[in-house]
């Protein structure tokens, strides 16, 4: 009987801990979206997509060399800045695109 109550403990940790971690990754993401002021050219009206329409039909692999590398992704004349993500980084703020996109 103990033994059940604990692996229904375990199952339960189990499923919240990384449900936490993908939100606390989707803050860490807005953060660095924000810090890096992507929003000025990705906004509605704005020069580029929105942020919450620009994940929307994408790959994470094409997302991530559009920040990267936008002159390869994108094309030489892009104004998309690149930028320097580490690799994790670049997870939170995948993470951040999908958590605000609609599908
Ligand atoms: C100076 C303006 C500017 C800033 C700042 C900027 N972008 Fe962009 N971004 C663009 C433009 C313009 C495009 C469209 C590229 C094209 O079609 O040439 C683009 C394209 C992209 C794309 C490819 C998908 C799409 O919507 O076309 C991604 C992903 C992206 N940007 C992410 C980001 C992220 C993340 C940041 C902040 C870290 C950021 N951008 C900051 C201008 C900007």
């Amino acid at each position: 009987m103990k033994y059940r109550f604990l692996g229904i403990a375990l199952i339960l940790a189990g499923v919240a801990i990384p449900a936490a971690a993908d939100c606390d990754m989707a803050e860490t993401g807005k953060a660095l979206a924000d810090k890096n002021r992507c929003a000025i050219c990705h906004k509605d009206g704005g020069m580029a997509t929105s942020m919450a329409k620009m994940a929307e039909g994408k790959t994470d692999e094409f997302l991530k060399q559009s920040i990267l590398n936008p002159k390869q992704a994108l094309g030489p004349n892009t104004r998309m800045p690149a930028y320097k993500f580490n690799e994790e980084e670049m997870q939170a703020m995948l993470h951040y695109l999908r958590s605000v996109s609609k599908p």
